[in-house]
């Protein structure tokens, strides 16, 4: 979460996470470990490990614990774990992590359905959790999903998103990541609204997007916020991913059409284009994803 120069963008790989929460076959540890440590290969600094979730809701998230234990760290590598409550805070820390995601929605149909709390409950949820983190000297980052519309409400407003954002800076969130959950943002709209962000926080720089690709607009949406500012990025390799709670939120943000987006722009970013190719390939090849029906521009 370091200041970026403006020809400089930071990408969050959320794929070990978001990106496979939503497969039902669960992957070997040995298989999430060789995907960490070849994102971390190709120059990704900023790397979503897994999550410590309950694992009845996500069995796919079951062994983020033993995953964290066995990957070979880098030094000047973040390696996150996404954490809905105490208890998962603690379980992400015994297992050595110390960048921690926290994760609430701004409807409350979704938020309900996701963690099982109304929005007040997860706030006071969260100022307990952030706070602990803090405390312990771990860094936090925070989602806000549905922000762009929620699969159950329709519509959300937006001011709400900025209020949640500013409660969650004041419990101590370094960073907020701003979540299109099903991916149904249009460009005019996240443009919009990541205006109001910066006209409300004075700049974008605390902000993260994170774009899915239902309609397959993650990439101009992704441009939009750019023009606005931002520069940090979620985007999940391959463009796998998808929330379990939010029917119709497919893949994430694919890395490599981020990348390409990010280099026609002369934007400088350290991550290794051929090595995430190749990742996706080997996504393929090895682990049996089928990614032909994820959207890219990766031969035009
Ligand atoms: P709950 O049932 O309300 O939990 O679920 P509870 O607090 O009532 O506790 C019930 C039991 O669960 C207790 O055990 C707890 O100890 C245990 P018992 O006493 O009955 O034996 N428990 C846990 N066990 C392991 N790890 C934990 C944990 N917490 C409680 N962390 C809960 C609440 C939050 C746990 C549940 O709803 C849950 O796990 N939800 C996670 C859903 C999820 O992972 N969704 C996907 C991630 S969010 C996302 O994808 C969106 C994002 O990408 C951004 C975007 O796209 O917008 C981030
Ligand atoms: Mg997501």
């Amino acid at each position: 979460m370091k200041n970026l120069e403006n020809n400089q963008a930071r990408i969050f790989e959320v794929g070990p996470r978001d990106g496979l929460q939503n497969e039902s076959v669960i992957l070997p540890i040995k298989t999430k470990v060789s995907l960490i440590e070849k994102l971390v290969d190709a120059g990704l600094k900023d790397v979503e490990i897994g999550s410590f979730v309950h694992p009845k809701w996500v069995p796919q998230m079951a062994n983020t614990g033993e995953v964290a234990k066995t990957i070979k760290k880098k030094k000047g590598v973040s390696y996150w774990a996404l954490v809905p409550n105490e208890k998962g805070l603690t379980r992400a820390i015994d297992a050595g992590l110390e960048h921690i995601a926290v994760f609430m929605s701004s409807s409350e149909t979704h938020n309900r359905k996701n963690v099982n709390r109304s929005l007040a409950q997860s706030l006071d949820q969260l100022s307990r959790v952030i706070d602990k983190a803090v405390s312990r000297k771990c860094t936090v980052r925070a989602y806000i999903s549905t922000v762009f519309g929620c699969p159950y409400e329709g519509a959300v407003d937006f001011s709400r998103v900025i209020e949640i954002a500013d409660a969650l800076f004041s419990f101590g969130a370094g960073q907020v990541s701003l979540g299109d959950t099903i991916g149904i943002g249009t460009p005019l709209q996240v443009k919009e609204n990541c205006a109001r962000i910066v006209d409300h926080f004075g700049s974008a720089e605390h902000f993260a997007i994170h774009l899915h690709d239902t309609h397959g607009l993650a990439l101009t949406n992704a441009f939009a916020a750019f023009l606005e500012g931002f520069r940090n990025f979620d985007s999940s390799v391959g463009g796998l991913g998808g929330c379990p709670y939010a029917p119709g939120a497919p893949g994430n943000l694919r890395t490599e059409d981020l990348l390409k987006l990010l280099s026609s722009m002369e934007i400088e970013t350290h991550v290794d284009r051929d090595q995430t190719d190749e990742i996706a390939s080997w996504l393929e090849r090895s682990v049996g994803f089928d990614l032909s029906t994820r959207l890219s521009f990766q031969n035009l």
